[in-house]
This record gives structure tokens, sequence and C-alpha cells, in this order.
């Protein structure tokens, strides 16, 4: 029991990974031994990513580069099958504000349904990103918002250069 929770997973869409992210990661990282930041690979997903899985997790590894135990991985199956295949005993992700907890109340009740043995831990924002998403520095970004305070230095570099792109 100890050793399998001495691993856990922080999923997550990571579209981009933001400063909201990193907090609950770098506080997981203080609490558990090691740390998956697992970013889902959905093909399925109607809504085009901004970035691939594959570019999600090199950002995600650019931005916790200094936390000796935190590493990150692409998945595209169930995340608790995804969970034993790591051997993480647990699920940790983060809660803003009250609208985040329906969603997140049906997804860690389906996990447990799953697999009862992969146990789904909440943390709560800090106040400074309670109001931080992913969605919402995309929308800021698009329409020439700074989002340098939002996001680690590397994230806001590819945001500016894919959206220039377009
Ligand atoms: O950042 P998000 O979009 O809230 O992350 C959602 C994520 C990746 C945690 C969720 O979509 C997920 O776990 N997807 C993998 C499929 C799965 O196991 N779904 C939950 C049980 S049906």
């Amino acid at each position: 029991m100890a050793d399998r929770h001495s691993t856990v997973l922080c999923p997550g869409s990571y579209d981009p990974v933001t400063n909201g992210h990193l907090d609950i990661i770098t506080r997981s990282s203080e609490v558990f031994e090691r740390v998956v930041v697992c970013v889902v690979n959905n093909p399925m997903r109607k809504d085009k990513t901004l970035f691939t899985a594959a570019e999600r997790k090199e950002l995600i590894e650019a931005a916790t580069a200094h936390l000796g135990n935190v590493e990150a991985r692409t998945f595209s199956n169930l995340l608790v099958e995804f969970a034993r295949e790591i051997g993480a005993g647990a699920i940790v992700k983060g809660l803003r504000a009250i609208s985040d907890f329906e969603y997140e109340f049906e997804m860690a009740q389906l996990n447990r349904k799953l697999d009862p043995g992969i146990e789904s831990i909440y943390m709560i924002a800090s106040p400074q990103y309670s109001f931080l998403s992913s969605t919402g520095v995309k929308e800021m970004a698009t329409f020439g918002g700074d989002v340098s305070d939002l996001v680690p230095g590397p994230v806001a570099a590819a945001m500016a250069s894919r959206l220039g792109e377009r």
C-alpha cells in the first residue's frame, strides 16, 4: 500500500499547462514521492487542440524540469488502466470553484466504479489561480492579451508561435 501511494497521477488535457496546473503539480510533488503528469491523447475529440499530445508533454517537461520527482507522459487508454500500468495508487486533481465540483464528482465516481483501488484526491487551487483555465488563456492569447504571468515562459513562447502561424 505504501509503495502504491508513493506514485500519483496528475491527469489532464493540459492544452496548454498553466501556472494553475503547476501549482497543483508542485504541491503534489511535495506530498508524494513520484508524480506522473499524464496528458490525455484523445483522437476522438471533436474540438482540435492547440498543441499535440507530444507537444503538451514537452511543455510540461520544460515547466517542471526543476522538480526532480515529476515526470510527464501521454496516455490513450482509461485513466485507471494507465494508473495500474505505471503503479500509481491515486489520481490528484485540482479544484478551483464549485463549478468544477459537478464534473469532478462524476469523474471520481466513474473512476471508482472502474477501479475502487485507485483513489481520487482533490487539492484546492491556490486563490491566485482560482480563475485560471487553459481555455481562458487560449482565448486571451488569441485576441492578443498578455498571458505571460498566467503560463510558464516556454508555454507563452509556444503559444505566440503557434497562434502566429494561424
Ligand atoms: O484537464 P481535463 O480535460 O479535465 O482532463 C480530463 C481527463 C484527461 C482527466 C479525463 O478526460 C480522462 O481521464 N480521460 C481518459 C479516459 C477516462 O479514463 N475517463 C474517465 C472515466 S470514464
